[in-house]
């Protein structure tokens, strides 16, 4: 036994040396710095940060819209429910793109640079004003999608850069702008198809008496027949 283990012993001293000499951080001085696995390109993830500010901003958006539609001088629950479920989803996508940027080794360390909201994107907040009606808040959601899908548009152009030969090369991240196709584009455009029939019906049901119309088709989007 004592000789088995002088050998284990004599092995990992053999072991550290090697190491040593090849500049292998196996053990205390362990560090992740030595290996390159971190290929998103600077420019990159920049734009991505850009789009995780249009997706809280969007949120904003809906969550101030959600709040003016249930006050009760505006009173359409229907309206409310939509835009509050449509500030969640927002939400939800821009912690999806901490978490990819997290996954490829890049920490989101300046969140609250990345929340910070442009105030004009949520003043939609005073129902004493009602300047909004059912018709224009949906078509400002539908522009605000548009908005969002030409900026995912904007990150893929990036993240696949025609510059030089190199810094192309470098850029090409085709994950990342595989990721965004399927994940991302095909939920935009399912969703500004959604808007643009549910304004599409909301006119249609208004066409004779707007008022009336708005109030049955708040109804059915209460009961997600709209
Ligand atoms: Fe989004």
């Amino acid at each position: 036994m004592p000789y088995t283990i002088s050998f284990l012993l004599a092995s990992c001293m053999i072991l550290l040396v090697q190491c040593q000499s090849d500049k292998c951080s196996i053990g205390m001085d362990s560090t992740l710095e030595d290996v390159k696995w971190k290929t998103l390109h600077s420019n990159c993830t920049q734009e991505v940060k850009d789009q995780i500010k249009m997706e809280y901003s969007a949120a904003m958006t809906y969550l101030s819209l959600g709040l003016y539609f249930s006050s009760d001088l505006i009173n359409r629950p229907g309206f409310a429910k939509f835009f509050f479920e449509s500030a969640s989803e927002e939400r939800q996508h821009a912690i999806k793109l901490i978490e990819y940027l997290s996954m490829r080794g890049e920490s989101v360390t300046d969140i609250a640079e990345l929340v910070k909201v442009n105030p004009e994107t949520m003043h939609y907040n005073n129902p004493a004003t009602k300047e909004l009606d059912g018709k224009g808040a949906l078509k400002l959601a539908l522009e605000k999608e548009v908005s969002v899908t030409t900026n995912i548009l904007k990150v893929m152009r990036a993240c696949e850069a025609e510059k030089a030969e190199e810094e192309a090369r470098l850029s090409n991240d085709y994950h990342l702008v595989d990721w965004l196709t399927a994940d991302f584009l095909e939920e935009q455009y399912k969703g500004q198809r959604d808007i643009a029939g549910k304004l599409s019906t909301l006119l249609k049901m208004g066409s004779s008496n707007y008022h009336l119309g708005e109030f049955l088709f708040d109804k059915k989007m209460l009961s997600n027949e709209a």
